[in-house]
């Protein structure tokens, strides 16, 4: 399974990548916003951060606005992914991206028959959130079991990205459901990293080896 760090925080991009286990990011508008700086020179270190996929969202609500604010975004660099929302109008974005050579990412989907109509409209990644669906007392999880079945079964080539991922036991039932990414908020990642047997097994040979050393 790939994973995407969900971040626009270059910091904790920065680190996430130094450890080797990054494969792309996702943004957010809300994820943007919480930088406080324009979005733009972020994408673009961001970018240079990471050979990965970078999902960059439009805003706006209409297909012909959508591609019109993806066109700038996606020159940005090569890696920029497309973030457009589930809806028809972004289906049909998605679809115009496409033949225009632009990858998308076809986010905010709850259910498997939206991931469905995502990869038939030509979507490279589609956004299954979890953590929302469990918000309201649902398995968030089953839709991304549901896509990953449907994807294998017609052999779509859309990925599908487990996103909304607010615990390490997400991380852990994506990877069990066969999603092909995971796009983890940086302090998921940090817990899916550690354990307190491995600081303690660490502190434990320190000392003995201290002991035998004198
Ligand atoms: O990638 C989508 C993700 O950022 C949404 O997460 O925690 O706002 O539901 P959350």
């Amino acid at each position: 399974m790939k994973i995407f760090v969900d971040t626009a925080n270059v910091a904790e991009i920065r680190e996430a990548v130094s450890w080797g286990v990054v494969d792309g990011v996702t943004t957010n508008p809300t994820l943007a916003a919480k930088e406080g700086k324009p979005f733009l020179p972020i994408l673009k270190e961001i970018c240079s951060l990471t050979k990965g996929p970078v999902s960059a969202e439009v805003l706006a609500e209409d297909a012909k606005g959508m591609v019109e604010e993806a066109l700038p975004l996606a020159k940005v660099a090569p890696n920029v992914i497309i973030k457009i929302p589930m809806t028809a109008e972004g289906l049909k974005a998605a679809g115009e991206l496409k033949n225009r050579g632009i990858k998308t990412n076809v986010t905010l989907i709850f259910t498997a028959n939206q991931a469905l109509l995502a990869a038939k409209a030509g979507a490279t990644y589609a956004s299954i959130f979890v953590g929302r669906l469990d918000d309201i007392g649902e398995d968030g999880m089953q839709p991304v079991r549901d896509a990953v079945q449907i994807y294998k079964t017609y052999c779509y080539k859309t990925e599908i990205i487990a996103a909304s991922i607010r615990k390490p036991e997400h991380v852990l039932e994506a990877a069990k459901a066969g999603a092909h990414v995971a796009t983890i908020p940086f302090p998921i990642l940090k817990q899916c990293l550690g354990h307190s047997l491995t600081d303690k097994g660490i502190q434990r040979f320190l000392d003995d080896w201290k002991k035998v050393r004198k």
